[in-house]
């Protein structure tokens, strides 16, 4: 079926014309023409006389979007088996997904849930500060130390949180960030919200981050902090690179594992167990939304570093703890993840083999172990297109477009899981290169 919305005819598809370029153009204009893309990225100013709400109600670019049918975001999914999920009726296959291991229906996972919920209830209305401390939060802490090698662990109620308030309570008026600058954006918020300085440097640039240590040598308090594999790039981090410097200059390091557990190192340990730097890492970040199915975050230090977070971390006080299904889950998930490493290897294999296929179809690929591929287009208007098309064809991947990413580099962001299956891989490779030609965005 082709849907009415499409913005190009059924001429400009046909793979006699010779001049994919001039299609591609077409199309990009004819989008451009449609749709404000300085709206899109929340620039509106207010304007005088409407008051603060003025940004909301000029703000057209959703709408606009809805209208081509380019729209990309909030897709109601109506149910999921890991590698497929349907969305309004249609079957598609996912590629936008964060659970690496497959273990989000794990019958381990989801019985340790129901347990949970039946003897503590369904919430536990209150912080893990006063009354949210149940001893199954106890139990993954120290779980979690035991698996990650560390003295202790602090679960919080997201990843998110985790990084916001352990960036927020460490670095103090006079202490100074160095942040990378591809992380995440909860790095970004706990250095906005810390009363100390923060300078980002070029993304995996070892030379401009110690440009930056060199220059602020002097201050006494130093935190660099990085993402372990990039979400958006899926580029590692280089942690012996930081590590050295943060030696030669008396930083501490923070690594932000969100992807890095459950994808990679021994047993899915992450990128600090991959390089063999677990006794130099000081401050080890992680989440249970993504390789652990589920939803919280955590941070695992020494325990005078986790005991001082314990006490002063806002975003971890004044929250409500994780509920009891989560935490019992994911400590069922974690036992799968350390006792079933093939999962691991399965996940590797299917990223090997997906990337390879990229590869071979012209498109620029990471060669790492990383399952985040980024499908790289550059031009907004027609990585949003494409993304449709894709969707048409029952392929659902998520889209990347500026401010998350910097302007004209937008990008498709696919991702695997160790559920995907061969003839899935293949039929995601069948669609890209359909597409791709037809839109001009490969060679022929
Ligand atoms: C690198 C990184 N850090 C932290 C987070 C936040 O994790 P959570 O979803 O648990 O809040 C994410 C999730 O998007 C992430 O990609």
């Amino acid at each position: 079926m082709k849907p009415s919305y499409l913005p190009v005819n059924k001429e400009s598809f046909d793979d006699t014309n010779s001049n994919l370029n001039s299609k591609k153009n077409k199309i990009i204009s004819l989008l451009k023409e449609n749709f404000d893309f300085e709206n899109s990225h929340l620039r509106t100013s207010t304007k005088k006389g409407e008051g603060i709400l003025s940004k909301c109600n000029n703000y057209e670019a959703p709408d606009q979007a809805k209208k081509l049918g380019i729209y990309p975001y909030f897709r109601e999914i109506e149910s999921n088996n890991g590698s497929q999920v349907v969305i309004g009726g249609k079957k598609v296959i996912t590629v936008s997904t964060n659970n690496y291991l497959g273990i989000t229906k794990d019958p381990r996972v989801l019985e340790a849930g129901k347990n949970a919920l039946q003897q503590f209830g369904s919430g536990c209305t209150g912080s893990r500060f006063l009354n949210g401390t149940l001893s199954l939060h106890k139990t993954l802490e120290h779980e979690i130390s035991s698996a990650l090698n560390r003295e202790d662990t602090i679960v919080m109620s997201t990843g998110f949180q985790a990084n916001q308030g352990t960036i927020a309570c460490l670095l103090g008026r006079k202490d100074i960030a160095f942040s990378d600058r591809e992380n995440h954006a909860s790095i970004y918020e706990g250095c906005a919200v810390a009363p100390g300085k923060t300078v980002r440097y070029r993304h995996n640039d070892m030379d401009h981050l110690e440009y930056y240590l060199k220059k602020y040598s002097d201050v006494e308090g130093k935190l660099i902090i990085t993402d372990s594999i990039f979400s958006m790039s899926g580029d590692i981090a280089n942690l012996p690179g930081i590590v050295k410097l943060a030696k030669d200059y008396g930083a501490t390091v923070l690594v932000d594992e969100a992807h890095g557990l459950g994808v990679i190192g021994e047993c899915g340990r992450g990128v600090t167990n991959y390089f063999n730097l677990e006794k130099e890492i000081d401050i080890y970040v992680g989440t249970f939304s993504k390789s652990l199915g589920s939803i919280g975050g955590f941070v695992s230090a020494n325990a005078k570093v986790t005991e001082y977070i314990r006490h002063k971390a806002s975003a971890f006080i004044f929250t409500a703890a994780l509920p009891p299904a989560s935490v019992a889950g994911v400590t069922a998930a974690l036992d799968v993840m350390l006792s079933e490493p093939e999962r691991l290897k399965k996940l590797h294999d299917n990223t090997a083999y997906i990337k390879k296929g990229f590869f071979d179809m012209g498109f620029q690929i990471n060669n790492n172990q990383v399952p985040i591929v980024p499908i790289k287009i550059g031009d907004e208007a027609l990585t949003l297109y494409l993304n449709q098309l894709l969707f048409d064809d029952g392929i659902f991947a998520g889209v990347a477009v500026s401010p998350v990413v910097p302007s004209f580099n937008a990008m498709i962001r696919t991702s695997y899981t160790c559920a995907h299956k061969k003839e899935e891989l293949d039929q995601v490779l069948t669609s890209f290169k359909k597409l791709g030609r037809k839109l001009g965005i490969i060679p022929q």
